[in-house]
């Protein structure tokens, strides 16, 4: 069955422990991994900019031995005269085995699964979701630390639309003994579904600071966020947040010795490039895992395609009762023509099923 990576609870924490210990083995043993897509392409559709994810995707695929097409930006193709995702995405499987799409409105690469009997791999979807971005985290985190387990784990800046913090906190808070401290100011506080579904529901152990001054003798791993002005609708808001946290050799006085610091990049400023040269700072390793996780990734979902099955959600509703179309003005239906509104049952209500919005 074909299998794609929407969101990271689509992966069993197995199969994550899986694609650590492949990737762990690319770094070690590149030569085996050389031919293994050998003829097979990989469709790296990206509607906004990337320079990471993009590169790293296409790095991994030319190292397994398969080849690359795509798009960086959607003024290079068809969809600069109005051509639809779910249309892009059938087009593209003519032509490729595997698609990877970054794309600015939430759930559309829900849309694009939906819609071809190839695997899709969400690049970022708006504020919503990015996947791979935490696939990277976990490799890292495993890399520096050797462990998931018992470790406390600081997030700063935009815990609010910092799409990487929510799938990295889903991701880690399977495992044993972890603890979370977010740090951000008031504007920017992580979304109450975070708090109540996945850390309350988990009992995972978390505090909310406003201070990474107080949280940084505590922390094992420093997740450090851009403030992301393409997220704010108010520039005031987002000028007068910009700067708030900038961590520097001074605050990291204070830190464990053998704490590491992520970033997903790009930076602006929140860390002063004197911190390249410690050795904590590891998030230009970071960005080098990212191609070995990508590549476990490809041959994993491989595997599994072609099927003429996209994903399906059991128990999807078109119009349940009082629910008429999706309130979030970044869901994929507020501009793809020809998708049906869809609404999962939950315990808290309804949620749209491509960007998980209550109804
Ligand atoms: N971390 C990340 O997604 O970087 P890019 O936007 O450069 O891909």
């Amino acid at each position: 069955m074909k299998k794609d990576l929407i969101d990271i609870t689509d992966l069993t924490t197995e199969e994550i422990d899986g694609l650590i210990t492949v990737a762990e083995d690319i770094i070690a043993n590149p030569d085996k991994y050389r031919e293994i897509c050998k003829y097979k392409k990989i469709a790296t559709l990206f509607y906004e900019p990337s320079t990471r994810t993009r590169f790293s995707f296409e790095s991994a695929m030319l190292d397994l031995g398969g080849s690359v097409i795509g798009f960086s930006s959607p003024t290079d193709c068809s969809v600069a005269k109005g051509e639809s995702v779910a249309d892009t995405a059938r087009t593209t499987a003519c032509f490729a085995d595997i698609i990877a799409m970054r794309h600015f409105k939430d759930g559309s690469a829900f849309v694009a699964a939906s819609n071809v009997d190839i695997p899709v791999i969400n690049a970022g979807d708006g504020g919503h979701n990015h996947p791979t971005q935490t696939l990277t985290d976990l490799l890292t985190i495993h890399k520096e630390k050797g462990t998931f387990e018992n470790l406390t784990v600081g997030l700063c800046g935009d815990l609010k639309y910092g799409r990487t913090v929510h799938s990295l906190i889903a991701a880690m808070a399977r495992y044993k003994g972890i603890r979370f401290i977010l740090i951000s100011p008031e504007e920017l506080k992580i979304p109450e579904a975070v708090k109540t579904e996945v850390l309350e529901a988990n009992s995972i152990p978390y505090e909310e600071l406003t201070s990474l001054e107080e949280a940084m003798p505590k922390l094992d791993v420093l997740y450090m966020t851009r403030i992301q002005r393409e997220r704010f609708s108010d520039p005031s808001v987002y000028d007068k947040l910009l700067g708030i946290y900038i961590l520097d050799n001074k605050k990291l006085e204070s830190a464990k010795k053998d704490m590491c610091i992520l970033h997903p990049l790009p930076r602006v400023n929140e860390i002063d490039v004197e911190v390249d040269d410690d050795p904590r700072a590891a998030y230009f390793r970071q960005v080098r895992y990212g191609k070995f996780i990508r590549m476990a990734l490809i041959m994993k979902l491989l595997e599994n395609a072609p099927n003429a099955e996209g994903p399906y959600i059991e128990g999807a509703e078109e119009f349940p009762p009082d629910v008429k179309k999706c309130k979030n003005p970044r869901c994929i239906t507020s501009i793809e023509q020809g998708i049906k509104q869809q609404f999962i049952k939950t315990d808290s209500g309804y949620r749209c099923i491509y960007c998980d919005t209550k109804a």
